[in-house]
């Protein structure tokens, strides 16, 4: 089994929260404010731009039904709404997804992350204790999710050298045979990388070979640089051995909504639309009439999209030429190799009020060949969601600090 936090039973498999890290690396630090006179917390992953009005005022006219119990399984409208997005996101054919009983509405994406597996692990799998594969680094639900489900989590660390994705063909035979699921997040958290097809059908063949599901965390799918990224549904539209899961909150700027749905094979979402039923929250009446408007609308995506693209133009004029630079495929983080994130989080709050976060607090020093060697120490994490002035500025002075490190 990998190591993880130094805590009683099953707690003992979730590392630390990536923030309470951060907090205990920066608390006794006195910052100088020098962007905006205030700290810039580019630590989170929060669209910083304002949601569609068309979506609030959606929100506002249907207050009064907050009166009422929403149904479980979503209303009719918001299944074909998701299911129409996805037939144009994902160009499937018509009729691809029945959103009758592929399609199940969450409170943000994050909610399906967590509970799906109590649908998808067994007592045992091949006579050992069942195990789920995640990237390392990590988003933090996932090893909570598996510390839920009561299986072990297998950290696989998503390298330069396999595009900054977890290559899972490397875990060893006798563990893929136990596997059971393996999350898999593209464009990801936080590297912004995005796989390309060769990755996804690699990734399902695995799935076949071993009979285990892929959880693909795709929240981020309508935030990208050039192309469109390739999604799990167009390679597997049937969803054989597939769970994908989507969200309003960075497509729509809509994090506070909590809006988000999952797709998956019949069978499996009968059991999870049961374990809903049972346990899970509903999603209330007025937040699903206003998702139908924003997964139906697209035009403000692309508006999103085209911010996005000139807050990475910024990040390339004013860090392209420092050598651990990529812009961002998909997502909107820069994923900045510094040699040392912790220290160089570290003296950039005390610079200047930016708060990064150090690549180290969302991952796990677990590669069995190098003990103790944690593979996102080099890398600090940003956020770019802030308006263009305060990005503009926040990057400047990470270009001096680096200059000077560098000196
Ligand atoms: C990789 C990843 N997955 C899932 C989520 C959850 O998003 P939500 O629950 O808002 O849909 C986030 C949020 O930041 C994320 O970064």
């Amino acid at each position: 089994m990998q190591p993880g936090l130094n805590l009683p039973g099953r707690m003992s498999l979730v590392p630390p929260s990536s923030f309470d890290s951060l907090g205990r690396l920066l608390n006794g630090i006195t910052p100088h404010f020098a962007v905006n006179g205030a700290a810039v917390p580019m630590t989170v992953g929060e669209p910083q731009d304002p949601p569609p009005t068309f979506v609030t005022d959606i929100l506002n006219r249907q207050a009064r039904d907050y009166g009422r119990y929403p149904p479980i399984a979503g209303t009719v409208a918001l299944r074909a709404a998701a299911a129409g997005w996805l037939k144009r996101r994902y160009e499937l054919a018509e009729g691809a997804i029945d959103p009758e009983t592929q399609i199940l509405p969450l409170a943000g994406s994050r909610e399906g992350l967590f509970y799906s597996l109590f649908a998808l692990v067994p007592e045992t799998k091949n006579g050992g204790r069942p195990v789920v594969l995640m990237p390392n680094p990590f988003y933090g639900v996932y090893p909570a999710a598996v510390l839920a489900a009561g299986a072990e989590p297998y950290y696989v660390p998503s390298l330069r050298e396999t595009n900054f994705l977890p290559d899972f063909a490397r875990v060893p035979k006798a563990v893929l045979e136990r596997t059971v699921a393996a999350f898999y997040c593209s464009p990801s958290n936080p590297e912004s990388a995005v796989a390309t097809a060769a990755q996804w059908h690699a990734l399902l063949r695995l799935a076949d070979e071993f009979d285990f599901t892929v959880l693909a965390d795709e929240c981020y799918a309508d935030i990208y640089d050039r192309e469109p990224p390739v999604g799990a549904l167009s390679l597997r539209p049937g969803c054989e051995r597939l769970l994908s899961f989507h969200s309003l909150s960075k497509r729509s700027n809509l994090p506070g909504l909590r809006s988000g749905f999952m797709v998956g094979p019949p069978a499996v979402m009968a059991s999870l639309r049961a374990f809903r039923n049972l346990a899970a929250p509903q999603m209330p009446v007025p937040t699903m009439d206003a998702s139908v408007a924003a997964w139906s609308e697209d035009s403000h995506v692309e508006e999103n999209r085209a911010l996005y693209r000139k807050r990475f133009d910024i990040a390339e004029r004013l860090l392209g030429n420092t050598k651990g630079f990529r812009r961002p495929q998909g997502g909107f983080y820069l994923w900045l190799d510094v040699g040392d994130g912790p220290a160089f989080a570290a003296e950039l709050w005390r610079r200047s009020g930016v708060r990064a976060m150090p690549g180290a607090y969302m991952a796990l020093p677990t590669d069995p060949a190098n003990p103790g060697t944690n593979p996102a120490f080099p890398y600090v994490r940003i956020a770019l969601v802030h308006d263009l002035v305060t990005i503009n500025a926040a990057l400047e002075w990470v270009a001096e600090i680096l200059r000077d490190r560098e000196a």
